[in-house]
Formats: structure tokens, sequence, C-alpha cells
């Protein structure tokens, strides 16, 4: 299936590693160009030569999403830059580490304002034509999992925040969509810090997975990728669970 990304230009927070850069990889691939940022400026600019090499214009800045300033002011030069917007993806987390309260407001300011902030300074551009945005959420929004603590919280706001701004932009033509991925194992990730050094946490979990696997970057890309195309022209105001059966809730 031809999804209809050659030629869109699109935004990915935290686009040098992991799921970000996975996602990033693939809408190059797919023929959209691409506008990344991360913290780390080395990373930016090897992650921003590789997209070039798939032959799409792309370009990135090492900005650091809690600064909200910063933040907005990059997705309105990007969005010039690239000349259009066609596709924003807020990926980027403080984590799952800590529930005190200065995790409280890393988890906030990162994965609540760094969404939030990205959506409302990407919209004028999304808003010219029509566009997509993808939220990257965690099954542990939707389940008990670990501790209590603001990581699960805060990215269950996530899901209800795309839900309604869902319904608020779709007279814009612009859809609004989450993905919550289950444990994803990436070299040098979380799960593979886990893997090392909390053995048997990452095995129990590992037994929970009915499909007998962590998921890849590569799982999660897919579906964002078909979520935020053309393809999905009609789907907006979902959650979508990527977990190989991990949760247990029923979806209705
Ligand atoms: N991995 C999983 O099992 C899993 C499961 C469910 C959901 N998720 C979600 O998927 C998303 C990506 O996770 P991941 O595992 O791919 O993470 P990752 O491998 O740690 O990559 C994170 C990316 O975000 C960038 N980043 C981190 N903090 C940033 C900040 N403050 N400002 C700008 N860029 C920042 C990193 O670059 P710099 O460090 O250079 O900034 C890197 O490019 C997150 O929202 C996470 O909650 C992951």
């Amino acid at each position: 299936m031809d999804l209809g990304l050659k030629g869109n230009k699109a935004i990915v927070t935290g686009g040098t590693r992991g799921i970000g850069r996975a996602i990033a990889d693939l809408l190059a691939d797919e023929g959209a160009d691409v506008a990344i940022c991360a913290r780390n400026a080395g990373q930016v600019e090897e992650a921003v030569g590789a997209l070039k090499g798939k032959g799409v214009n792309a370009i990135g800045s090492a900005v650091d999403v809690m600064d909200g300033d910063a933040l907005k002011s990059w997705i309105t030069s990007a969005s010039k830059d690239l000349g259009g917007l066609d596709i924003l993806i807020a990926n980027v987390s403080a984590g799952g580490a800590g529930a005190d309260e200065n995790a409280w407001k890393a988890n906030f300011e990162a994965d609540v304002m760094g969404t939030v902030r990205s959506m409302e300074a990407a919209l004028p551009a999304l808003k010219d034509g029509g566009g997509s945005v993808v939220i990257i959420s965690t099954t542990a929004a939707i389940e008990c999992f670990g501790p209590p603590g603001p990581y699960n919280a805060m990215k269950a706001g996530l899901i209800n925040y795309a839900k309604n701004m869902s319904n608020a932009l779709a007279g814009d033509n612009v859809r609004v969509n989450c993905v919550s991925p289950g444990p994803i194992f990436i070299e040098g990730g979380a799960w593979n810090f886990i893997k090392d050094n909390m053995n048997e946490f990452y095995t129990s979990t590992l037994g929970q997975i009915p499909m007998g696997r962590m998921g890849s970057a590569q799982d999660v890309a897919n579906t964002v990728a078909f979520l935020a195309s053309p393809a999905s022209g009609f789907t907006t105001g979902t959650n979508v669970i990527i977990d190989g059966g991990f949760t247990k809730g029923v979806q209705y």
C-alpha cells in the first residue's frame, strides 16, 4: 500500500535514538522531508546526515523540549524551513524513573507541556492544508504497571488530550491520534538497562507478553507512519496499543 507520504513534511521530537529515530527513518524512507530535535547536538548532526542520505530534505537542531520558548520557536522555524508541515510526532518523555516532586515536574514539562507546546506551535502550519499529529503514550497509562508515579499519570493525560484535540481540530482537517507501546527493547534504551540491572523484573515482564518478545522501535514506527499518513485519512482520536498482547484490558 502506498501510504502517500512522499513529499510530506514532518517534525519528530526526540528523533535521534530509539522510537523517535525509527519513526524519522521510516518517514524519510517513505519520501517525507523530516525535521528532528534532541538535546545532544552531535547525535542530531549524525541523524540529520543519515536522513539526508535517504534522498529527502532533513534538518535538525539541539533543542530541549523542557525549554518551552526554544521548543516553540524551533517548531515554527522548522515548519518554515521545511516549506510547510503535514505531520507532527510528539515523542519525547522524561522517562519512568522516580515519583518525587522533581519527577512529577519533569514528566509534566517534558511529556505534557512538551506535547502541548509542540502542538500549539505546529497548528498554524498544520491547519494550512490539513495535517496529522501522533502522540507517543505508553501502555503504562492504561493499566497498573509498576509503582504509582508521574510517567503513567502524565502519559494517561496525553491520551485524553489527544482525543479532545481530535474533536476540536477535525473541522480544520487536522487528525490527532495516540500510540501506546508496551515494552520496547532498544539497544542502550530503558529495557536494555533493566535487562542488565534488574534482570528478574525484565524476565517477569517478558513472561507476561503473550507474543513472547518485547517490541522493537520498528514495530512502533510502522504503526505511527500509517496513522500519520494520508492512508489513515479518516482515523482520528484513537489510541493504538502496540504491545504483543501485554495489556489485558478489553478495548471496545
Ligand atoms: N522504550 C519503551 O519501552 C517505551 C514504551 C512505551 C512508550 N515509550 C515512549 O516512547 C517515546 C520514546 O522512547 P524511547 O524508548 O525511544 O526513548 P530513548 O531511546 O531514550 O530516546 C529518546 C529520544 O528523545 C530525546 N530526548 C530525551 N529527552 C529530551 C528532551 N528533554 N528534549 C529533547 N529531546 C529529548 C533523546 O535525545 P537526547 O537525549 O539527546 O535529548 C532521544 O532522541 C517516549 O515517549 C517513551 O515514553 C517507550
